[in-house]
């Protein structure tokens, strides 16, 4: 449900879409967003994870505007240009050296529907294996991959069949150590191959390779590893869903890279393009050979605008080293969150990878009764000059997601913010 206050000022924006904020911003720059009635406001979202460059980096900027210049639309069908080319070339300089064969899309939830659709036609299997928690997006396949929430696919069935849920190995929730916690996720991925969907009928395993809205969670290594042996051993093919740890916003160019394994098939957005809208799909050419020509495409997919600003983003990222920066602020973060956590024993973990950094509140015991001292946390952070954004299937999770080229400073003034919102709603 939306708020009053929302639909009171804004009677045609659509009321299904959630709001957490009701400001109209009227420009950004760098960790800031300025509203239009005149606040100042330390942007810990980066709109949920893409202006991973800070807002309106001037790289990127330049980029776009060089660009719009030239020409806006060049549809793939019809003509390749050069910002694509460039895009590639760019990627392949991050993306391990198997990862050969690129298509673009729009959105993360397009990517992922082409991710599905190049699985099935590759191996000539049917179904797809996801975890709980997962958010892969809202269109119908991805409402279907997509656990992290009932809102997200209530209403709307029925919903394509063949995906099966399995456990994620979630520690803090099962009350497990990391390692017990994926050996338990792992076993039951085995049962559930070995009951629900025979590995000769199993297209792919499809991971968020740090689980985002579903609580910012990065698994063990050991599961990882064990993900990818039973792929192997099954002819599997691993889908890592890297829409939001990608680019750099682990401190690595993919989050993948922690854990010393390789996908068959990868997805990126949001970090991309720095705000404009691009998605990719990204695999070895042995597999994307095997689809018909014209069997996955788009009128936009690859817009000539958004590659410019996505090339921009790749070198701003290299040359500022923004990545050094993300582990070094991650850490910085990190620790000053634990420090208010013996503070408040709310703060039932905080946990991240680089500037990917979740805190998890609890209350009596139980996930779901902390979801109203988050969005208090949330509200009061906002009025003392600061936005962040919950997860979690009871959105108890706050994420950090500031941009990789914060300073010490921002991360010091979100910190201190924080914990003047928390003794104004938690003690
Ligand atoms: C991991 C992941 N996959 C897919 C999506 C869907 O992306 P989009 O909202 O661009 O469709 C998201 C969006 O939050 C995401 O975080």
């Amino acid at each position: 449900m939306t708020s009053q206050l929302y639909q009171d000022n804004f009677p045609h924006l659509a009321p299904a879409w959630s709001r957490i904020f009701n400001f109209v911003a009227d420009r950004a720059e760098g960790a800031y967003i300025y509203t239009e009635d005149g606040k100042k406001l330390l942007d810990f979202t980066s709109g949920i994870g893409v202006t991973n460059t800070g807002h309106c980096h001037p790289k990127v900027v330049e980029a776009i505007r060089e660009q719009a210049g030239q020409f806006l639309h060049a549809q793939i069908n019809i003509a390749i240009h050069k910002p694509m080319l460039q895009l590639i070339e760019e990627l392949r300089k991050i993306t391990p050296a198997p990862i050969d064969s690129f298509f673009f899309a729009n959105s993360g939830a397009e990517a992922l529907e082409n991710a599905v659709k190049i699985a099935k036609v590759a191996t000539g299997r049917q179904t797809v294996i996801v975890f709980n928690g997962s958010f892969h997006g809202r269109t119908h396949t991805t409402m279907a991959l997509t656990t992290s929430k009932t809102i997200y696919r209530s209403g709307f069935a029925p919903l394509p069949a063949g995906i099966y849920v399995t456990p994620f190995p979630y520690a803090f929730n099962l009350g497990m150590s990391e390692e017990e916690a994926s050996a338990y996720a792992l076993n039951q991925l085995e049962y559930l191959l070995a009951s629900q969907t025979a590995p000769k009928e199993t297209a792919a395993i499809l991971i968020e390779t740090v689980l985002g809205e579903g609580g910012y969670i990065a698994p063990p290594k050991s599961f990882m590893k064990g993900l990818r042996e039973i792929c192997d051993k099954h002819g599997i093919l691993l889908i890592l869903d890297e829409v939001q740890s990608g680019f750099g916003r682990t401190g690595k160019w993919f989050a993948f890279e922690h854990y010393d394994i390789l996908p068959d098939i990868m997805t990126v957005a949001k970090g991309i393009a720095s705000g404009l809208p691009l998605s990719g799909v990204f695999t070895r050419t042995e597999i994307m050979k095997k689809l018909d020509v014209g069997s996955i495409g788009g009128t936009y997919g690859g817009n000539a605008i958004a590659c410019a600003a996505g090339v921009a983003t790749i070198r701003a990222m290299r040359e500022e080293k923004m990545l050094e920066n993300a582990t070094e602020k991650g850490i910085q973060l990190m620790t000053g969150l634990r420090k208010l956590q013996e503070e408040y024993p709310q703060i039932g973990d905080v946990r991240g990878k680089g500037l990917m950094v979740g805190t998890e509140f609890i209350v009596d015991g139980k996930q779901a009764k902390a979801k109203q001292l988050v969005k208090d946390v949330i509200h009061s952070a906002e009025e003392k000059g600061m936005l962040l954004l919950s997860c979690g299937t009871y959105d108890n999770t706050l994420r950090w997601i500031p941009p990789l080229n914060v300073t010490t400073e921002q991360i010091n003034d979100g910190l201190q913010i924080f914990g003047e919102a928390l003794k104004e709603v938690a003690k």
